[in-house]
C-alpha cells in the first residue's frame, strides 16, 4: 500500500489538471447506504423500479416515499474525512481541478468543493413534470407527493435509470476527463454508464494516470495505474498528506 500511495502522490505532484470521479462509496463512511453493496433492494422493491421513469409513472407515491426516505437520511449525515481531503486537493489545483460526482447527497458541496459537477442531479432539488421548473428545497420534509405552483406533480431532479444526463453538465464532465493528467476514481463500482466511461475517456484522450480508491477491485480496476484499496475516509487523507509532505 505505501508504495502505491507514493506512486499516486508522485502522479498528482506532476499533474497540471486533476479530475476526480466519485460514487456512493465516498459517502459510505458518512452513513449513506451504497446501492449495490446490499441486495440492491429498497423495502422489497428493486432500486431500478423506484428510480426510473416507468416506476414513477406506475406509482409516484412509492417513488416519493423512497426519495423522502433518502432525503431524511441525508439530513442526518455529515461529510467525512474523504470529502474533506478532496477539498484540500482542490485548494492545491484551483481552477485546474474538477470533481465529478454520481452522488445526489450534496455532501461534496457541504464539505466545500467548489468545482463540482453533480451529473446525476441532487436530492435537494425538485423538477416540475409539466413546466420543468427546478427548485432547490434544501432537505426540508416534502409532502408525500409534492406539487408545483402550476398544479402538476413534482419529481426529484435526479437522473433515473433509462434517462439521459443533463447535456451541459455531461459536456463539462467529458471536458474535465479528457483534459486531466490524473483521474482519481473514488468509491464507484463503475458499472453505470455513461458516468463510468469518463475513465476510458481520460485514459485514451490524455493518457491520464488513473488512481482507484475503493474497498475492492471494480470494473474500473483494469484502467487503474495505481490501486489504493481501503476505506476512502482513510485512504484520501493519507494520499493528500503524502502529497503535502513531499511537496
Ligand atoms: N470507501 C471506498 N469505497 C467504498 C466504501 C468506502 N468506505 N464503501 C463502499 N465502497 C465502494 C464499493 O466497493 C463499490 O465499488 O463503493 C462502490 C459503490 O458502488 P455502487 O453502490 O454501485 O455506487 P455507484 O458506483 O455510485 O453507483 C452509480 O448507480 O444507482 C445508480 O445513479 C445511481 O449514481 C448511482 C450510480
Amino acid at each position: 500500500f505505501d508504495g502505491e500511495l507514493k506512486r499516486a502522490a508522485d502522479a498528482l505532484r506532476a499533474a497540471s489538471r486533476v479530475c476526480v470521479l466519485t460514487g456512493a462509496g465516498v459517502s459510505a463512511e458518512s452513513g449513506v447506504p451504497t446501492f449495490r453493496a446490499s441486495d440492491g433492494l429498497w423495502e422489497g422493491h428493486r432500486i431500478e423500479d423506484v428510480a426510473s421513469p416507468m416506476g414513477f409513472e406506475r406509482d409516484p407515491r412509492l417513488v416519493w416515499n423512497f426519495y423522502n426516505a433518502r432525503r431524511a437520511n441525508v439530513r442526518t449525515v455529515r461529510p467525512n474525512p474523504g470529502h474533506h481531503a478532496l477539498v484540500r486537493l482542490e485548494d492545491r489545483y484551483g481552477t485546474r481541478f474538477t470533481l465529478v460526482t454520481q452522488n445526489v447527497d450534496g455532501l461534496h458541496r457541504v464539505a466545500g468543493t467548489k468545482s463540482l459537477l453533480e451529473i446525476h442531479g441532487s436530492l435537494y432539488r425538485t423538477r416540475c413534470t409539466y413546466c420543468g421548473e427546478v427548485l432547490d428545497r434544501g432537505l426540508d420534509a416534502l409532502p408525500a407527493i409534492p406539487h408545483c405552483h402550476c398544479g402538476a406533480m413534482l419529481r426529484p431532479d435526479i437522473v433515473w435509470f433509462n434517462e439521459n444526463l443533463p447535456p451541459d453538465v455531461w459536456d463539462a464532465a467529458q471536458i474535465a476527463a479528457s483534459e486531466c493528467d490524473v483521474m482519481l476514481v473514488v468509491g464507484t463500482s463503475a458499472v453505470v454508464h455513461p458516468a463510468a466511461s469518463l475513465i476510458p475517456i481520460a485514459k485514451r484522450t490524455n493518457d491520464a494516470t488513473v488512481v482507484e480508491v475503493n474497498m475492492t477491485r471494480t470494473e474500473a480496476s483494469h484502467y487503474a495505474d495505481v490501486g489504493l484499496y481501503g476505506p476512502a475516509g482513510e485512504v484520501l487523507p493519507k494520499l493528500v498528506a503524502e502529497l503535502e509532505r513531499t511537496a
